[in-house]
């Protein structure tokens, strides 16, 4: 392995190195080629301001697309032979170029290099995110325009309460969507400011364009202070797994939901086999494993969000303990966004066993109406409370009536669909 900062006269320990590399190098190959479009941003940088050649930019520039094209065909690999990304995009730089290479690295460091990278990645995360959420929340307004009519119980603790629809179910699931939708927006356009030119985080002796940069790489700003660009290191990171874990904790309860319809005991919902397994011993079995597995994501992103946090009990500046923010960011951000991934065809083929939600609709479940009604009519509330408890008052109602009834705003009666499709829309138009 060749070091950048290698000195003579000072020993490398095989263990040692690899311990200071970790799993870094591999890590690396997820901003691969992040850093190869910021390294280009970097030589316009300073071909622009004359310290390379416009020949050797020309060079860089080519050598920068050859060694992406490379990277995209698997002809070159990034692997122990180098610490980290970083070094060996200098490396082959250096190697195929030879002094153009030498001097790509004038007025970086390897920890705005870093920074860089990730936050274009990040930049990239939370566009799928955003764009993941909008499509969730779109299949569930859908389903909760077709099922508005569809009578389902509702429940609270567990218990059976009162009459809801499918179409109110689902309308939720809409709504918490299009918020985490725009939340992932936002996270964007917080993290969306430029670290590179803040070198090892005090700035450097050299006229850097960083607002030509900033423009270069489609920053929405230039992250000013070179200080609070390490800052953010981790910082920016929690956020994006914040933001995620909005959309993880409600995917959490949406797979609850429907682990628990598919039991025998409810049998509200019928999944596609697909979604579900067999067992090793019971021949009778087939296991919503896919379904717990999404639900199980939640823990995953939140436990890299909390890893993160902890990484990151530092003072101001650079430590070498930052790299350890790579592992859990690619691991939450990867894990949480392929098990998104899988939702929309979730929500879209589970189907609903009617006759099992019909016959769960008890007597019982008009109480609230009952006594609601008998207030409506005059009667104190606590009275009608006290006369729509006594069983002999119940009885068998249609729950399309019950449902029609429930008119106050968003509720089964009145869902108002319209609004949360006009946020949508606004979403879509990037204006939420
Ligand atoms: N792998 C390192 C990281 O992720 C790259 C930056 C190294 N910088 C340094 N000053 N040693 O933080």
């Amino acid at each position: 392995m060749s070091l950048l900062w290698q000195k003579s006269g000072v020993e490398v320990d095989a263990c040692i190195q690899s311990f200071l590399a970790g799993d870094d190098v591999q890590l690396d190959r997820e901003f691969f080629l992040h850093d190869i479009e910021a390294s280009h941003a970097h030589a316009q940088g300073l071909a622009s301001i004359g310290i390379l050649s416009q020949d050797e930019y020309t060079a860089l520039a080519a050598g920068l697309d050859a060694l992406a094209a490379d990277w995209r065909a698997g002809a070159f690999v990034l692997d122990e032979r180098f610490e980290d990304g970083h070094s060996a995009i200098e490396a082959v730089l250096t190697e195929r170029l030879g002094d153009a290479g030498r001097r790509i690295h004038t007025g970086r460091s390897r920890n705005d290099q870093v920074l860089v990278a990730t936050r274009l990645w990040l930049r990239e995360r939370l566009d799928e995110l955003a764009s993941t959420c909008g499509e969730v929340a779109t299949i569930a307004l859908d389903r909760a325009e077709a099922e508005a009519k569809l009578p389902m119980p509702g429940y609270t603790h567990l218990q059976r309460a009162v009459v809801s629809s499918a179409g109110h179910w689902w309308a939720a699931w809409a709504e918490a969507f299009i918020d985490n939708a725009s939340r992932a927006r936002a996270t964007r356009d917080w993290i969306d400011a430029n670290p590179l030119g803040t070198a090892a985080g005090y700035g450097v002796n050299l006229p850097l364009e960083r607002d030509a940069a900033t423009q270069a790489l489609g920053f929405a700003r230039l992250q000013v202070n070179p200080g609070y660009a390490q800052l953010s290191r981790g910082k920016f990171e929690m956020a994006a797994l914040e933001a995620l874990s909005s959309a993880t904790l409600d995917l959490r309860r949406f797979a609850w939901d429907v682990s628990l319809f598919t039991t025998a005991e409810f049998g509200f919902v019928q999944l596609p086999a697909r979604y579900t397994t067999g067992s090793s011993i019971m021949p009778n079995k087939r296991n919503p494993d896919v379904v717990e597995l999404l639900r199980a994501s939640h823990a995953v992103v939140a436990a890299a969000r909390a890893e993160i946090e902890q990484v990151v009990a530092l003072p101001s500046g650079y430590h070498r303990d930052l790299q350890f923010t790579k592992g859990p960011l690619v691991r939450g951000l990867g894990h949480g966004l392929r098990a998104l991934a899988l939702l929309p065809d979730l929500m879209r083929s589970l189907q609903w066993r009617r006759e099992a939600m019909a016959a769960a609709l008890d007597p019982s479940m008009y109480a609230t109406d009952l006594a609601i009604e008998l207030a409506r009519d005059g009667i104190p509330f606590r009275e009608a409370y006290r006369q729509a408890a006594d069983p002999a008052r119940w009885a068998e109602r249609d729950p399309m009536d019950s449902i029609d009834a429930r008119v106050s705003p968003g509720a089964p009666g009145a869902l108002r669909l319209e609004t949360l499709r006009q946020r949508l829309a606004a979403f879509d138009e990037g204006k939420a």
